[in-house]
């Protein structure tokens, strides 16, 4: 039995987004929609596993509007494609304490994230933030999806995925139940590089802003933060080979790819040899022409709270009646009585 093809995504609502988020997810999913039905999610429930969002209700609320505009302002159309908060539909929590007992401790221990996140002192870290990947499991199969848009760093949660659907289908003798999902990582700039420091992702935690260009910069803000991006003192190679060592440089070229639907090679090929000042005013001009209608649409969207919260419950309505049937499903194969 083959699995209809279906696409889910999330991100998690803390602090700003930025162009990585962007460039590396938004700008795609925008692009999935017209080509399989899509699902987006803000995934609040996972923002309690960290410090930046446990306790912080407050911060937590309106990251998870901010998120929610910003899916919105790229282009995600929520009268097409459900646009949702996770804790909305429970099916994802139910679904992920039945996950819960299928994975083992020692698929979860070679979680890298885990390590990285949880630091040195692991036995500070939430229970949550160690299941954060099953939880992620659970957001995705809950809707049977198939495909799911991450970027490099989520593709061994998605294994996990594949791995938990997998065991699942066999422990329970339901052969193809749940589908294996896919990662898609798509486009030449799913790692934006800090503006600082070409061999640091752009992060919304880097103590710099002008690391990054948020969503919500302005116009002004965004033409001065690439006219300060740190660079080096030699005119642009011809070639892609000529990044070598040059990771600023090559990260600037990327991104001007990725926001004009190129390649770096073609930029290089309009750009090579020149300096960086005539470079860096071409994309200034371009990102400013990209990213700064998307900040004024958030902007535009976040004024109206009560109409952000009308998405979600819309969107979360139409999921439930997706995962409903699903979740009942699973009840009666692992021995619930319904
Ligand atoms: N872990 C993902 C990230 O940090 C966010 C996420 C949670 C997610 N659940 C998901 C992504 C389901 C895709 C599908 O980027």
């Amino acid at each position: 039995m083959t699995h209809p093809q279906l696409v889910l995504s999330g991100m998690q609502p803390t602090n700003t987004l930025h162009l990585g988020n962007y460039l590396g997810a938004l700008k795609n999913w925008v692009r999935m929609q017209n080509e399989m039905p899509c699902l987006f999610c803000v995934v609040d429930m996972h923002a309690l596993t960290q410090d930046s969002g446990y306790g912080k209700a407050g911060d937590v609320r309106r990251a998870t509007r901010e998120v929610t505009a910003a899916y919105i302002a790229a282009g995600v159309d929520p009268e097409r494609t459900p646009v949702f908060a996770q804790s909305m539909v429970a099916e994802h929590a139910e679904l992920s304490w039945i996950f819960n007992c299928v994975a083992r401790l020692g698929w979860l221990d070679r979680m890298t994230q885990f390590k990285e996140k949880s630091g040195k002192h692991k036995e500070r870290a939430s229970v949550g933030l160690y299941t954060y990947p099953v939880l992620m499991a659970a957001d995705i199969l809950v809707y049977k999806a198939t495909h799911v848009p991450v970027g490099e760093d989520q593709k061994q949660h998605l294994e996990l995925a594949r791995d938990i659907a997998q065991k699942f289908n066999n422990d329970f003798a339901v052969p193809d139940f749940f589908p294996l999902p896919e990662p898609v990582i798509t486009g030449p700039a799913t790692r934006v590089m800090s503006l600082r420091d070409g061999l640091k992702k752009m992060s919304k935690t880097d103590e710099s802003d002008n690391s990054r260009i948020n969503l919500t910069d302005s116009a002004d803000a965004i033409a001065q933060k690439i006219r300060k991006a740190k660079t080096d003192p030699h005119p642009l190679p011809s070639e892609t080979k000529g990044f070598e060592g040059r990771p600023e440089a090559e990260n600037l070229v990327n991104i001007y790819a990725a926001l004009s639907d190129s390649t770096a090679e073609k930029v290089l090929a309009e750009y090579g040899g020149q300096q960086f000042s005539a470079f860096k005013n071409a994309l200034a001009d371009l990102t400013v022409a990209r990213i700064a209608p998307i900040a004024d649409a958030m902007r535009r969207l976040l004024a109206d709270e009560a109409e952000i919260d009308r998405i979600l419950r819309a969107g979360a309505e139409r999921c439930r009646a997706l995962a409903a049937p699903v979740m009942a499903e699973v009840k009666r194969v692992v021995g619930f009585v319904t």
